[in-house]
C-alpha cells in the first residue's frame, strides 16, 4: 500500500480563474479530453451543467444570468498523476466564494480573452491569488481569433498585476492567423492544425526551425524578433519565482480547437507543487503521513432538491481518508461518521472511498460544520480558519408575511453558515431584520432567490448607506453606539461589526479616538 506522502506527490491541486465568457468552461473540457475522462465528445462538461440546472430549482437563477455561483470539483488521471480541478464562479461578486476555493488550491491558471487582456473581473479574482500567495500559470486563450498583440499583451498583464510574465509558449502569427506556438524551453515549433470544435486532441506536429522559417516566412521573422527581445530582457521561466507567486509562466493557445491544451497541462504536473506538509493555527506543519486531517473551504446544501441536504468540501491535509471511519469535528469535538463520502460534481455524486493529502471529499449532511472547520482522525490539528471578506453591500431583510417567519429565520441562518452573505444582527432588533453584508450585490440576489424557493419565505430587502464594516470589541462597541453614522451588529459566532457610510467618517473617528479597535478584514477595498 502507498503511503499518503507518495500518494501526494502524484497530486496537483489547481483552480482556474477568468473572466466570464473568457474560455474557463471550455478549457475544463479540453483538460478532462486530454486526461481521458472526456470520450471524444467533448463539451459533456456544457452537457453536464445544463442537465445540473435542469434538476436544480435555485440554480435555475444561473442559468437565468448565464453565470456559475455553484463550484464543483473534478478529478481526472494525466500521465502518472491524478489532478484534482476546482471550479470557480466567474462572477467578482462572488470572490468572496473564490477566495474559499482558492483556499483548498495549490495553484491556480488564469484564463484571458487575447482580444481583451486583463478584464476587471480577472483583476478581483487575481488579487485574491495574491492574497493567498498562490503560484499562477498565465493562458492566453483564442490565439485562433483577431486580439491584441502578444507584447502589448505581456505589458499590460505585468503593469495591471505586478506580476513578471515569463512566457513558456510564444505565438508564431498574430492572434487570427495563429501558425503555431514556439517553446522557448527547447525552441521546438509545434504547429496549429485546426479540428473542428476541438472534438479530439489536436494533432501536434513539430516543425524543424529551417522548414518553419521558409513556410511560415514573415510570421517566423516577427516571432524570432520579438523571441529575442524576450531573451534580452531576460523573462525566462524560473520555478522559485513561480512557487513563490512572483512570476508567472505564460502560454499561449485556443482552447476552442485544444492548441496549446497540451502544453499547459504538462505544465500544471511539471511546475505546480504537490500537497505539502500544512501549517496548521500555530505554524507548525502537519507530516502528509500524519493520520487523516482535512479543512472544510465550502458548504452548500441543496445542490440537488430530491436530496435537500448539505455537502461540506473538504480538502484533504494529512493522511489517508477512508470512507466510513468516525473522525473528529475540530470546533466542537464530536464525532463525525464519514459513511457519506462522495466526490460531487453539480447534483451528480459518486461515492468516494479512499482520498488523500490535494483531494477533495464532499460529505453528505455536514450537519453542523461551517467553512474553515478542521476534521481529524488520531492526532488532534486545527488549521487555520479562511479569514471573511470585507463585505461593502448591506441591506436589510425582511419576511414579506410575518407567517413565514420561522421559514425566514430558518434559511437566513443557512444562508449564513454556507456563506451565501454574511448576516449581521441587532441586539435589540434580533432576528426580524438581520443585515445582509455582501461583497458584490448579485450575493443578494441569491440569497432572496433562495429564500423563496427553498425555505417558501419571500422577502424585501431595504438598502442601506452602510459601505465598509470594521471588526471591533465589546468596549469600542459601547463607546460607538452613540456615535453618529456608525452602527454595530453581531455576527452569528458573536463577533462585533461595526457599519460605517464612509471611509472619510471612519478615518475621522479613528482620528478622534485612537483607542477604538476597528480591524480591517481581507480583501479591503479592492473590489475596483
Ligand atoms: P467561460 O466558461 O469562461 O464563461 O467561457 P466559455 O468556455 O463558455 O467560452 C465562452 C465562449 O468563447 C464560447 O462561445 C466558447 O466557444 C468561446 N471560446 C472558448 N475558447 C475559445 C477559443 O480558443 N477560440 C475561440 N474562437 N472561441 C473560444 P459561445 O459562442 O459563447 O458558446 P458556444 O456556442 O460556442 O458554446
Amino acid at each position: 500500500m502507498s503511503s499518503p506522502a507518495s500518494e501526494a506527490s502524484r497530486r496537483r491541486t489547481f483552480a482556474i480563474i477568468s473572466h466570464p465568457d473568457a474560455g474557463k468552461t471550455t478549457l475544463t473540457e479540453k483538460f478532462l479530453l486530454y486526461g481521458g475522462a472526456l470520450n471524444a465528445e467533448a463539451g459533456s462538461v456544457k452537457a453536464r451543467s445544463g442537465r445540473r440546472s435542469a434538476t436544480s430549482d435555485w440554480m435555475g437563477l444561473e442559468q437565468q444570468r448565464g453565470i456559475s455561483i455553484t463550484s464543483t470539483v473534478l478529478q481526472f488521471p494525466y500521465r502518472d498523476c491524478v489532478v484534482n480541478l476546482l471550479d470557480t464562479p466567474g462572477h467578482r461578486d462572488f470572490s468572496e466564494d473564490t477566495y474559499r476555493v482558492l483556499a483548498a488550491a495549490d495553484a491556480a491558471v488564469m484564463v484571458l480573452d487575447a482580444a481583451k487582456g486583463i478584464e476587471p473581473q480577472t483583476l478581483k479574482l487575481f488579487d485574491v491569488c495574491r492574497q493567498r500567495e498562490l503560484p499562477l500559470l498565465t493562458f492566453i486563450n483564442k490565439w485562433d481569433r483577431p486580439g491584441l498583440d502578444a507584447l502589448e499583451l505581456i505589458d499590460e498583464i505585468e503593469s495591471k498585476i505586478d506580476l513578471v510574465v515569463t512566457p513558456v509558449t510564444w505565438p508564431v502569427g498574430i492572434a487570427g492567423d495563429f501558425r503555431g506556438v514556439i517553446d522557448r524551453r527547447d525552441g521546438q515549433f509545434t504547429r496549429f492544425t485546426r479540428v473542428a470544435r476541438g472534438a479530439t486532441e489536436a494533432p501536434e506536429e513539430v516543425v524543424d526551425p529551417t522548414v518553419a522559417a521558409v513556410e511560415e516566412d514573415e510570421a517566423w521573422t516577427a516571432a524570432q524578433d520579438e523571441l529575442a527581445l524576450l531573451d534580452s530582457v531576460g523573462a525566462d521561466m524560473d520555478v522559485e519565482l513561480f512557487v513563490g507567486a512572483q512570476s508567472t509562466p505564460t502560454f499561449f493557445g485556443s482552447a476552442l480547437t485544444n492548441f496549446g491544451v497540451r502544453k499547459l497541462l504538462d505544465a500544471v504536473i511539471d511546475l505546480v507543487p504537490p500537497p505539502g506538509p500544512r501549517p496548521d493555527v500555530d505554524g507548525e506543519p502537519r507530516s502528509l503521513d500524519a493520520p487523516f486531517s482535512g479543512f472544510v473551504f465550502k458548504v452548500q446544501a441543496n445542490m440537488d432538491p430530491s436530496h435537500r441536504d448539505r455537502i461540506a468540501f473538504l480538502r484533504v491535509c494529512s493522511g489517508e481518508f477512508d470512507r466510513g471511519m468516525v473522525v473528529t469535528h475540530g470546533p466542537t469535538g464530536k464525532p463525525f461518521n464519514t459513511k457519506y463520502a462522495h466526490q460531487v460534481f453539480g447534483s451528480e455524486r459518486e461515492t468516494i472511498d479512499l482520498a488523500y493529502p490535494g483531494d477533495v471529499v464532499g460529505l453528505v449532511n455536514a450537519t453542523d460544520v461551517r467553512v474553515g472547520d478542521t476534521l481529524w482522525f488520531g492526532d488532534p490539528v486545527e488549521y487555520p480558519s479562511i479569514p471573511s471578506f470585507a463585505p461593502e453591500h448591506f441591506t436589510v431583510a425582511r419576511v414579506r408575511d410575518t407567517g413565514r417567519y420561522k421559514q425566514f429565520r430558518r434559511g437566513i441562518a443557512q444562508l449564513d453558515e454556507e456563506g451565501v452573505v454574511q448576516v449581521f444582527r441587532d441586539a435589540d432588533l434580533g432576528d426580524q431584520a438581520p443585515m445582509l453584508a455582501a461583497v458584490g450585490p448579485m450575493q443578494f440576489d441569491v440569497a432572496v432567490y433562495r429564500l423563496e424557493q427553498e425555505f417558501g419565505a419571500p422577502v424585501e430587502l431595504s438598502p442601506t448607506n452602510y459601505r465598509i464594516a470594521r471588526r471591533t470589541d465589546p468596549p469600542s462597541a459601547e463607546a460607538l453606539s452613540g456615535m453618529r453614522g456608525v452602527r454595530v451588529l453581531s455576527r452569528a459566532d458573536g463577533t462585533l461589526m461595526a457599519l460605517f457610510e464612509s471611509q472619510y467618517w471612519l478615518e475621522r473617528l479613528e482620528q478622534d479616538h485612537p483607542d477604538l479597535v476597528l480591524e480591517r478584514l481581507v480583501a479591503e477595498g479592492s473590489a475596483g
